[in-house]
């Protein structure tokens, strides 16, 4: 049972056990990573027919790959014959097939079985029925978007309408051209933090003042603690010229960025696991992967005009100033997770005001792990 807060403007945070326990971790992996859509890769990150990744969604490994007909396949990366991982690199690219390393069974980039040693003594073996089992899978703003649950809910509303509503509409989000924009920079970042700690770290302004000079240097109304919320549909404004380390010009508008968009920063949380950041003239992805209760990956994307690659433009002083940023926020979870299993915190602790739509997320946390009466009970807002 929490203890209620103190005053009547503070509202209580889930319990530190919710950021240690490894069971509260697996039921979030089944209710939560496993049943929700989950932005896996970059479209950019397989090119070719044979190219794929495995990632890890919860408490499965997933493989992806790209097809001949040019589409992206998902599939749990288990071979059905007697369960060996299939696919253990990380990334990579293969002529037409995945074979198992334990007794090679192959299968197409289809999914499909297309050999097994004595096959012959298995006439009419179905090969299809005894494929690789697929993952459903949507490209969408040039990244990949897996759902492992049987059936997946609206991508339409739990991810294209949460994107829309945070940059006003959905032209907006069409204006950045995300989907054509190629790969400036990627830095992977392994937090020693629960994934929800980063969540409400991202979500919070209220740090922004302490911990981000850089960041409240450029977007000088995020030292007030509020912009992070506040700003639906608007965006914050930059105080300086471009969304750069030190405030110098960046890279250019891209081309379909518009007035009302120029000089704005966006800031988009998309559950469970993607921030999405729009300036003027560069687009930030990170993707987290949790991948304990006290593990978090967290891939992060500076996406830039093509034209800015191919012509060889430093993009170094754009990417500082979030590298900057992940690092101070990455550190300020992992200071936060030292704390998570302390007799003290096991009650949990408060969000101030500034902070209360951090309860919508501890809210909707536990309506998808089906905890109704911790919701009746008041336990969060
Ligand atoms: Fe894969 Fe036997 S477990 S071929
Ligand atoms: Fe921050």
């Amino acid at each position: 049972m929490t203890t209620a807060p103190s005053h009547p403007s503070l509202l209580p945070t889930l319990p530190g056990s919710a950021y240690v326990d490894p069971a509260a971790h697996a039921a979030e992996c089944e209710h939560i990573l496993e049943a929700s859509w989950f932005c896996a890769v970059a479209s950019t990150d397989l090119p070719d027919a044979g190219s794929f990744r495995t990632v890890t969604v919860g408490r499965e490994s997933v493989l992806l790959t790209r097809s001949r007909d040019r589409a992206v396949r998902a599939f749990f990366n288990v071979c059905r014959h007697r369960g060996a991982r299939l696919c253990t690199e990380e990334s990579g690219t293969v002529r037409r097939s995945f074979q198992c390393p334990y007794h090679a069974w192959t299968y197409g980039l289809d999914g499909t079985l297309v050999s097994a040693p004595h096959l012959s003594s298995m006439p009419g073996l179905d090969r299809t029925a005894h494929g690789l089992r697929t993952i459903a899978v949507r490209e969408w703003l040039g990244y990949v978007w897996i759902c492992l649950a049987d059936d997946p809910p609206s991508f339409e509303t739990t991810v294209e309408d949460v994107v829309a509503e945070r940059l006003g509409s959905r032209e907006a989000v069409h204006a950045y051209g995300i989907d054509r924009l190629a790969l400036g920079r990627r830095i992977t970042y392994d937090v020693a933090a629960n994934w929800k700690l980063v969540v409400e770290n991202f979500m919070e302004c209220y740090h922004c003042a302490t911990i981000h000079p850089e960041l409240t240097e450029v977007l000088p109304e995020f030292a007030g603690g509020y912009a992070a919320q506040t700003n639906v549909g608007q965006g914050a404004v930059m105080g300086t010229e471009g969304f750069t380390v030190d405030g110098s010009a960046g890279l250019g508008r891209l081309p379909g960025v518009t007035e009302e968009q120029d000089r704005r920063y966006f800031a988009v949380t998309i559950a469970p696991q993607v921030f999405v950041n729009l300036v003027p003239d560069h687009v930030i992805v990170h993707r987290m992967f949790p991948l304990a209760a006290d593990r978090t990956v967290v891939e992060c994307d500076w996406l830039v005009d093509p034209e800015v690659v191919a012509a060889g433009v430093d993009v170094s002083r754009s990417v500082e100033l979030f590298d900057r940023v992940n690092r101070q926020d990455f550190d300020a979870c992992e200071r936060c997770q030292h704390g998570m299993s302390s007799r003290v915190y096991a009650d949990g602790g408060v969000l101030v005001p500034t902070e209360h739509h951090i309860g919508a997320f501890h809210h909707w946390v536990r309506s998808m792990l089906g905890r109704p009466e911790e919701l009746a009970e008041g336990l969060v807002a």
